[in-house]
C-alpha cells in the first residue's frame, strides 16, 4: 500500500516500535507520537538505525486534542492511525483506576474526535485477549463471550472497543479493527529494540530474562495446581515481530476497502504453552539455567487462554510464523543488549 502515511501513537513502546519497523519495511511511512512516559527516547534512534532512515516523531500526549490536530495539519496526508498509546500495568490499574480510565479511555475519545474532524477514517486499535476473561471455551474465538474484566486495565480495553464500534456505526466512511493480542514476547532479531520493563517486571518472559541475567535472584511460578498438563497456567505466546506484522495486514485490509466497518481479530499463535514449558524452552534454546521456585497463585490470573486463529487468516490473511524458540532466543539476545 506504498507510501501511505500512518500515525503510530505509542510508537516508541514495545509493540509500537516493532510495528514502526515493519510498517516502514512494508512501504508505509510511519509517524510516531509518544510522550515517553513508559518508553525511552533512545528507541527512536534505534528504530532509525534498523531502518537506516529518520522516522518522524512528535513528543506529546495523544489525549491532547490541540496537539493531535496540529500533527494532522502539519503532516497533511496521514491516512490512518494505529493506536498503541495506553497505560498497561494491571496491578497499577487496580491501585489507580482513574489514571487508567483517563489515559486509556480519555485519549481514545480525544483521538476519535480529532480523527473525525480531520476526516481520517482508518484505525487499528491495540486490544487484548483480557476481554475474554476466564473463558470456558478454549481456544477463544472472536465470538466467545466478552466477560466482566478482572482489572480496570482490562475494562479500558473493552470500553475502548465499544467506543470505536459505536463511532464506526455513526460514520460510514470510518473503518476500524481491534486486534486482541495474546501474550507478546521476544524482541527484534537485531537486538536493537525490545521490551523495556520499568522496575520489577510483571510479565513472565522479562522476569525470566532478568533472572537468567542475575538481576533477579529467583523467578516465582505463580501456582502449579491449575487444571493444565503440568499444573501451571497456559498462555498463547506470540513473537512481537509476528504481532507487528498483523498491524500491517490489518491496515492493508482497511485501505483495500475490504473492511465493512468495525471488526475484532484475535492475534495469537493458536497454541498454548504452560509457564514451565516457557522456562524449559528458554533454558534449552539459550543453554542456561533459570533459578525458579513454585509459589502461590497470582490473584486475577486465568487458568488457560489461547487463540483460535481462523478469523485472522480468513479476513486479513495473517498468521504467526515464528516459534516460541525464536521468541525466547530473541528475548535473551535483547536482555544481553540491555546489560551492555
Ligand atoms: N507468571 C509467573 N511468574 C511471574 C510472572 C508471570 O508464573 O513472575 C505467570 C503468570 O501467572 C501467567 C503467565 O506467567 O500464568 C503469564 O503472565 P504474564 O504476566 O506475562 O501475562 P498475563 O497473561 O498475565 O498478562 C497478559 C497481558 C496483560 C493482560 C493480561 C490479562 O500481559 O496486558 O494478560 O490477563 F492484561
Amino acid at each position: 500500500m506504498g507510501n501511505r502515511k500512518v500515525l503510530v501513537t505509542g510508537g516508541a513502546g514495545y509493540i509500537g516500535s516493532h510495528t514502526v519497523v515493519e510498517l516502514f519495511q512494508a512501504g508505509y511511512t510511519p509517524v510516531i507520537l509518544d510522550d515517553f512516559s513508559n518508553s525511552d527516547k533512545k528507541t527512536i534512534n534505534r528504530i532509525n538505525k534498523i531502518l537506516n532512515t529518520e522516522v518522524k516523531f512528535f513528543e506529546g500526549d495523544c489525549g491532547n486534542e490541540d496537539y493531535l490536530e496540529k500533527i494532522f495539519l502539519l503532516e497533511k496526508d496521514i491516512s490512518g492511525v494505529i493506536h498503541f498509546a495506553a497505560s498497561k500495568a494491571v496491578a497499577e490499574s487496580v491501585q489507580n483506576p482513574l489514571k487508567y480510565y483517563d489515559n486509556n479511555v480519555g485519549s481514545m475519545i480525544s483521538l476519535l474526535k480529532v480523527m473525525n474532524r480531520s476526516d481520517i477514517n482508518c484505525l487499528v486499535f491495540s486490544s487484548s485477549c483480557t476481554v475474554y476473561g476466564n473463558s470456558a471455551e478454549q481456544p477463544v474465538r472472536e465470538t466467545s463471550p466478552v466477560l466482566p474484566a478482572e482489572s480496570p486495565y482490562g475494562n479500558t480495553k473493552h470500553v475502548c472497543e465499544q467506543i470505536i464500534r459505536d463511532f464506526s456505526f455513526s460514520k460510514e466512511s470510518f473503518k476500524a479493527l481491534s486486534l486482541r493480542y495474546f501474550n507478546p514476547i521476544g524482541a527484534h532479531p537485531s537486538a536493537l529494540i525490545g521490551e523495556l520493563p520499568i522496575g520489577t517486571p510483571a510479565n513472565l518472559v522479562p522476569y525470566i530474562s532478568q533472572t537468567a541475567a542475575g538481576i533477579r535472584e529467583e523467578l516465582t511460578v505463580f501456582g502449579n495446581d491449575y487444571n493444565t498438563p503440568d499444573g501451571t497456567c497456559v498462555r498463547d505466546y506470540i513473537h512481537v515481530i509476528d504481532l507487528a506484522k498483523a498491524h500491517i495486514r490489518a491496515l492493508d485490509y482497511i485501505f483495500q476497502n475490504k473492511s465493512a466497518g468495525y471488526d475484532v481479530i484475535n492475534c495469537g499463535t493458536g497454541k498454548g504453552n504452560t509457564v514451565l514449558e516457557v522456562i524449559k524452552t528458554f533454558e534449552k534454546v539459550n543453554n542456561l539455567m533459570v533459578n525458579y521456585s513454585i509459589g502461590t497463585r497470582r490473584p486475577g490470573d486465568v487458568e488457560a487462554i489461547y487463540s483460535n486463529v481462523d478469523k485472522a487468516k480468513d479476513l486479513i490473511g495473517w498468521q504467526s510464523s515464528l516459534t516460541l524458540e525464536d521468541a525466547l532466543r530473541d528475548a535473551w539476545k535483547w536482555e544481553q543488549t540491555l546489560q551492555k
